[in-house]
């Protein structure tokens, strides 16, 4: 019998394959997430096309890299959008890199996650779904925006995630609210989940280009042995580990690894079927999560 025969794919929002899991797993992952999602979502009127409109608004900022605080301040239904738009895939992927990172050993128990640009709350909540039993995941984040969403997302996931503070990737993790957390706890692991690489972008346009690794190369080399730094970011853009790995050489005693399932490398026949299609069925699983270990 074929030992793959009874895993079912967990897809991303562009259909590329996460990780395989069971059938019970991918029904507990579902029945989960629809504890947040669906009445997070009914809480808010059907959205008008005016505010659909607004939500795509904001998300291409992301995308682009042109986003500001301001703009996930007076908008709630744009972040309502997000979460129907986002919500459920962001957090898939954080579980996706939380199950391979705790595979090859590199989460520490009961972990408290940090999520980092974390808003609406779906990295931390994927977190603690790959991680039962830990301490509630914290949320960090510049747009204060979030704040009212993240508590409601905890309220949904009976205290499993709480807000942290306002904190901007962009300056350092001293006299945050984020340096306090990391040093209430001897198991640390800080995330930053589809944010650096955003970031990254918006900087290109600046005066200083590397500003987007100020907060992780500040952690790095200040914060207690033993804290885990994961990064995760857009699949097929690798300069954010890239530039990250050249630059934490010779600040601290770290390890580094890349961990994950993504299947993004295409085989033969494949090619003609599609972006989507070949990531789902091309050859190869391809690491794509950071795990950064500070070891002394
Ligand atoms: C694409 S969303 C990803 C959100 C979440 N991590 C996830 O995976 O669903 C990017 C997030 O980063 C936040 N963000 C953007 N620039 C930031 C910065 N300079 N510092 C901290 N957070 C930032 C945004 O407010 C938003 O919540």
């Amino acid at each position: 019998m074929d030992p793959e025969e009874d895993l079912v794919p967990i897809k991303d929002d562009t259909s590329s394959v996460l990780f395989m899991a069971t059938a019970s797993e991918a029904d507990s992952l579902a029945s989960s997430l629809n504890s947040i999602t669906v009445p997070y979502l009914a809480s808010f009127p059907p959205q008008s096309t005016e505010q659909k409109q607004q939500s795509q608004a904001l998300q291409k900022h992301m995308r682009l890299g042109s986003q500001l605080p301001e703009l996930f301040d007076d908008d709630p239904a744009a972040l309502r959008g997000y979460v129907a738009d986002k919500f459920r895939f962001r957090a898939l992927s954080a579980y996706a890199s939380v199950r391979a990172a705790t595979a090859v050993d590199l989460i520490p128990a009961d972990p408290l996650f940090l999520c980092v640009g974390g808003g609406p709350g779906s990295d931390a909540f994927g977190c603690v779904l790959a991680r039962e039993g830990g301490p509630p995941a914290l949320v960090f984040d510049y747009a204060v925006g979030w704040q009212p969403v993240v508590e409601q997302v905890g309220e949904l996931s009976g205290g499993r995630v709480g807000w942290g503070g306002v904190v901007d990737v962009t300056q350092d993790v001293a006299g945050t609210t984020l340096e306090t957390a990391l040093r209430s706890r001897s198991a640390c692991v800080v995330v930053f989940h589809y944010v650096l690489c955003e970031v990254m972008r918006s900087c290109e346009a600046g005066d200083n280009r590397d500003l987007w690794m100020t907060l992780v190369l500040s952690i790095v080399a200040g914060a207690p042995t033993g804290t885990v730094v994961v990064v995760q970011d857009q699949p097929r853009d690798g300069r954010v580990v890239k530039l990250l790995r050249e630059r934490l050489a010779g600040i601290r005693d770290v390890s580094v690894a890349m961990v994950g399932e993504n299947r993004n490398r295409s085989g033969g026949k494949k090619k003609r079927r599609g972006a989507a299609a070949r990531r789902e069925e091309g050859g190869e699983w391809d690491s794509t999560t950071l795990v950064i270990t500070i070891q002394g």
